[in-house]
């Protein structure tokens, strides 16, 4: 492997093309990382790096794996400081028509995907001291019908990111972020043409709109900072307040 010629902090990023991980690129870019950024579309010409791959074949097809692992540690040279778990999907279906398809699609691509890249490229972040963020979403925490699937997966990466915390202490530092609602394309593609619901789910935060992305990517840039280096083990809400607010029939104000 060769040396990292010009010595950059480096960080892969899945899910570049979304919503939220064009803007978590952009930011580390911004900052001065070298970004490898992987997602399983193709949208053309980026300042930075952005390999084509599915992470949802990470544990189960052994030469796409390889090839995508070869690609990624030639593109690094040797530094990986930041690895940051974006790409997912979302599945929103009543129970009786979950299959056993939306189980396996959506934990290889929000759970296992995260873990196989972690302890993949775990020789390396321990190296650079480095850390793994892996985005996660209020689902983790609370949630509505119908979202089962999704909201299970992301639980259990922010136990995930509990669990490898420790075990990877003091070297590798992994962290959770828990948006609530995100102007991207996953979350318009929820409402189709009802623009109204969109407002409504807006004026339902305490902040009284929904996020914009590079207010998580924002967050991603601090927690994988090196300065910030007493934070893990964690997931820090990005989610205007909705995580804290009661629900109840009775309004105050
Ligand atoms: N938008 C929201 O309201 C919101 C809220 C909470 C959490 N999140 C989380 O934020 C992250 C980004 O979401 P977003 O809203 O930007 O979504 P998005 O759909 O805009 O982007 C997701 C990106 O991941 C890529 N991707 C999906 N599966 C992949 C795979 N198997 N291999 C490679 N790439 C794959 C997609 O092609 C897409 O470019 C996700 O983890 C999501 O769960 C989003």
């Amino acid at each position: 492997m060769h040396e990292n010629a010009d010595n950059k902090p480096t960080a892969l990023i899945t899910g570049a093309f979304g919503g939220i991980g064009k803007s978590i690129c952009e930011a580390f870019f911004e900052a001065g990382y070298r970004v490898i950024g992987v997602d399983r579309k193709d949208a053309g010409e980026l300042p930075y790096e952005v390999l084509r791959f599915d992470i949802s074949r990470l544990g189960w097809d052994d030469a796409a794996r390889q090839s995508f692992y070869a690609r990624v540690e030639e593109l690094c040279q040797g530094r990986l400081d930041a690895l940051v778990n974006n790409a997912a999907i979302q599945i929103v279906k009543p129970i009786e028509g979950i299959t056993l398809s939306d189980w396996t699609e959506t934990l290889d691509t929000n759970l296992l995907a995260p873990f196989w890249l972690i302890q993949r490229f775990l020789p390396l972040l321990r190296v650079a001291k480095g850390c793994a963020v892996n985005i996660a979403s209020i689902h983790a925490i609370v949630t509505k019908s119908d979202f089962t699937v999704y909201a299970t997966s992301k639980g259990a990466l922010v136990s995930l990111t509990r669990a490898l915390a420790i075990e990877l202490a003091p070297d590798v530092r992994v962290n959770a972020i828990i948006p609530a609602a995100t102007d991207t394309p996953m979350l318009r593609a929820g409402f189709g043409d009802n623009l109204d619901g969109l407002q409504q789910l807006g004026e339902y935060h305490p902040l009284r709109r929904i996020a914009r992305p590079e207010e998580v990517a924002k967050v991603a840039l601090f927690l994988a900072d090196p300065q910030n280096s007493f934070m893990t083990g964690t997931a820090v809400n990005v989610d205007g307040g909705i995580g804290a607010c009661l629900h109840d029939p009775v309004v105050t104000r």
